[in-house]
């Protein structure tokens, strides 16, 4: 069974979703999301994460091979940058009712991309 299925698809959007609205109001994330652009951006990481675990592969459909070091070039991400991205998502997961066995390789995929895509020293 694939992360999508357990989960389910609407309690990734719904991670995905709470992550967002955190981000508005972080001092370190907020200035580095596009303000208007903010449920495009919902989107575009909840097709992300669906096609990840194994769901649809819509957001390969629409955006192509994700890319994502060269798709966060243009953000400035340093080591605080990318703690405090883990730690608005882990807090969205926290708030899901899942089970330790689905919510660990969320969190693991999540922290391991996240650091990754640190760009600065
Ligand atoms: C390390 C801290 C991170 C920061 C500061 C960050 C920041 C951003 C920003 C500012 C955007 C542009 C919003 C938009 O218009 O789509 C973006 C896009 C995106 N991010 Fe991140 N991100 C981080 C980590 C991650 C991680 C860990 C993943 C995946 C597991 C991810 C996946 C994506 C995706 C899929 C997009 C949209 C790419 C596209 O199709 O254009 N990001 N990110």
């Amino acid at each position: 069974m694939t992360v999508y299925e357990a989960a389910g698809e609407a309690t990734l959007r719904e991670i995905v979703a709470d992550f967002y609205r955190q981000v508005p109001e972080d001092e370190i994330l907020g200035p580095m999301y596009p303000a208007e652009a903010l449920a495009a951006a919902e989107q575009r990481l909840c097709g992300f994460i669906i096609y990840r675990f194994g769901g649809p592969q819509t957001y390969i459909e629409e955006r192509g091979h994700p890319r994502l070091r060269m798709r966060h070039a243009a953000f400035r991400i340093d080591q605080a940058a990318r703690d405090r991205w883990v730690e608005l998502m882990d807090a969205a997961i926290a708030r899901q009712d899942l089970a330790e066995e689905i919510a660990t390789p969320i969190r693991e995929f999540l922290h391991e991309s996240a650091t990754f895509l640190i760009n600065v020293g």
